[in-house]
């Protein structure tokens, strides 16, 4: 096992009715910003429990934040944060509300010039203001991570900070019987694919970390079918199933002490910023791709996950391997996300853009070894083509 240090300060209530504990969680003299996306908050019953939550708070609000939050949208709130002197931050949404609100609570502390240089120059983040989240979406992981992923001009980009991990998050499973088909099978696909990230690279004898995952994936092959069948799809345990999975795919354990290869998720950000494509959807198409061209490094963790997660124990390394790449692919297709580029009419003549893209954007030495370059980039999407 790798050395590491782990410490995730985000405090969890989790289950039916916990929205009202943000009443306590939000110092009762804060200058609250409630901000939400584009109003789905309104229509399941979940701002009228954050408005009689915080009936004692002082508090405003913000809304409009975009699927890929975009950072001219973001800079907006800085006016209402600045005229009335807010202190404190709550995201209610999915991933994009809430890294977006880590980007207004970074960039409301900024000193420099401009808060997109955090992102592109790396400039510190020496001060932000503390973030609470409820969560509507399970996929992320962001209601209790450090990360953030902003657009702007076509450039998707990743950026975190410890000041801007959620001090607390509301995870009520309630709160996703609202979503549509597509946003469910996007949160478990996106779920699945943080998981694969950190456990698909090599062994390094870190058992907790590789059984957590497995049951991770295990619960998320078993449970993600359910939330989209009518007979299922309502039931809470499967709802309150997954969203745990999701939060504990990326809150940083099963990814502490052990290699990670973030690869799909750099060239799938390349496919949302040129297509449009929603973030999931770009993931289920690039994996199966990644799996396929780098099988000779990811020999043996290809076969656990075949043996361990799958149950696929006949035949040689190389048909246990083949058989598990299958699996999962036909596990995307029964998610009804898309597995190849042309399924998101994609041509495979765009390929060389989507490099130059990566190029531009420094991805060039992705995946566990740091040996993903531009060329194997380029036999990744085209294995996806
Ligand atoms: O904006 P509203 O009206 O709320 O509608 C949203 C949005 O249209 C809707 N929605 C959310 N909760 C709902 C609901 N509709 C009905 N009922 C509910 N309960 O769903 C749509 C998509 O929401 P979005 O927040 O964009 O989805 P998701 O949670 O998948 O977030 C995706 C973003 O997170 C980034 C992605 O790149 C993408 O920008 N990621 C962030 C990560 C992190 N911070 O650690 C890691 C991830 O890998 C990912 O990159
Ligand atoms: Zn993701």
């Amino acid at each position: 096992m790798l050395n590491f240090s782990f410490h995730n300060t985000t405090k969890i209530h989790f289950g039916e009715g916990q929205i009202s504990a943000i009443a306590k969680e939000i110092p009762i003299d804060a200058k609250v910003l409630v901000i939400y996306g584009g109003g789905s908050i309104k229509h399941n019953g979940v701002y009228q429990q954050v408005v009689n939550a915080l009936e004692k708070h002082t508090w405003f609000e913000f809304s409009g934040i975009e699927p890929n939050p975009k950072y001219d949208t973001l800079m907006k709130a800085q006016a209402i944060i600045q005229d009335n002197n807010v202190d404190y931050l709550l995201a209610v949404g999915g991933g994009s509300v809430i890294d977006g609100v880590k980007f207004i609570s970074a960039a409301a502390k900024f000193e420099g010039e401009d808060p997109w240089d955090i992102i592109t120059k790396g400039a510190p983040v020496k001060a932000a203001l503390p973030i609470g989240a409820i969560l509507t979406l399970p996929a992320t992981g962001s209601e209790s991570n450090n990360g953030s992923v902003i657009t702007r001009d076509g450039n998707k980009l990743p950026w975190g900070s410890p000041l801007v991990r959620p001090q607390f998050a509301v995870l009520d499973p309630a709160t996703t019987l609202s979503l549509s088909d597509r946003q469910i099978s996007n949160g478990v696909v996106d779920a699945f694919v943080h998981i694969m990230e950190q456990y698909l690279t090599y062994d390094v004898n870190g058992k907790v970390q590789d059984r957590f995952s497995e049951g991770l994936l295990q619960t998320l092959i078993e449970e993600g079918p359910k939330a989209l069948d009518a007979e299922t799809k309502s039931d809470m345990d499967v709802r309150a199933n997954i969203m745990w999975s999701a939060t504990m795919a990326l809150n940083g354990l099963i990814g502490a002490g052990v290699p990670q290869d973030w690869a799909t998720h750099m060239i799938g950000h390349e496919l949302t910023a040129s297509h449009g494509v929603d973030h999931a959807r770009t993931l289920s198409i690039v994996l199966p791709a990644v799996m396929k061209v780098r099988r000779d490094q990811k020999r043996d963790k290809l076969v656990q996950y075949a043996e361990r997660v799958w149950q696929i124990t006949d035949g040689t390394d190389e048909q246990k391997i083949d058989k598990a790449i299958k699996a999962t692919e036909d596990f995307f297709n029964q998610m009804q996300v898309p597995t190849r580029l042309s399924h998101v009419d994609v041509d495979a003549e765009f390929i060389d853009t989507l490099v130059k893209q990566l190029e531009q954007h420094g991805m060039i030495k992705l995946g566990e070894h740091g040996d993903i370059d531009l060329a194997e980039s380029r036999k990744i999407l085209m294995a996806a083509a």
